[in-house]
């Protein structure tokens, strides 16, 4: 695989309780580069993120993933954390008794307090007032998937798969919280646009 692909999945089908839902999917993600993959309700794009990120269920029936020069088909979800590939997902789970802070330190080797609060200044969540706050209930379900996009920010993943990063965030704030602003990458800007009007979208972007 050449050095200028991050990504690259050959021909993958994938069925799940007897449906096809992904069906010879053939895609290339060059390196710096952003997809956006728009799609109807029900049309697959959950389904080909967690085939990507190798979720529990979600082995390919036929077909090959590489990433980052190797190929990850038969990886865990968690090798495929180490070497640098992270999934935003669309609905956000909740945790009690961890913190923003906490959380979003769980996926660095060592966590870092000021590439946690860059993370929350880069979805508009002030830091001083939600490091501390805890994952659970207590959070709405948009300031959940703005601490969601912010636990990728502040990994720095070589890749980062979002998961309709923009649902739940009210349209109000769309501008300062979406992952386009903020520091990163800004020609994601004309992407989300057409994404937030299809209301249905999974990004395949690299944060700075
Ligand atoms: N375990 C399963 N058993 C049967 N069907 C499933 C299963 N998981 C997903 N599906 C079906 O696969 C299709 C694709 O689902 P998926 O969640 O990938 O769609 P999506 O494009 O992300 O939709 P949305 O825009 O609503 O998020 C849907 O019709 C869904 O009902
Ligand atoms: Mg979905």
């Amino acid at each position: 695989m050449g050095n200028t692909r991050i990504l690259h999945m050959d021909n993958v089908y994938l069925s799940r309780e007897g449906q096809e839902i992904l069906r010879g999917v053939t895609l290339t993600v060059a390196r710096g580069s952003i997809h956006v993959v728009l799609g109807l309700n029900g049309s697959g794009k959950s389904t080909l993120a967690y085939t990507l990120m190798g979720s529990a269920g979600y082995a390919p029936d036929r077909g090959r993933i590489w990433f980052d020069g190797q190929d990850i088909t038969d990886l865990s979800i968690s090798e495929r954390g180490q070497r640098g590939l992270t999934l935003a997902w669309q609905e956000p789970a909740r945790f009690e008794g961890l913190t923003v802070a906490r959380y979003l330190g769980l996926g660095m080797a060592k966590p870092d307090r000021e590439r946690v609060d860059a993370g929350l200044r880069a979805v508009a969540l002030n830091p001083t007032i939600y490091r501390e706050r805890a994952v659970d209930a207590s959070l709405s379900g948009g300031e959940r998937k703005r601490v969601e996009l912010a636990a990728v920010y502040a990994i720095q993943p070589k890749l980062a798969i979002l998961d309709e990063p923009d649902s739940g965030i009210d349209t109000m704030s769309l501008e300062t919280s979406r992952p386009s602003s903020a520091g990163w990458p800004t020609r994601a800007r004309r992407c989300c646009s057409s994404a937030t009007a299809m209301r249905s979208s999974l990004w395949l972007i690299k944060p700075p």
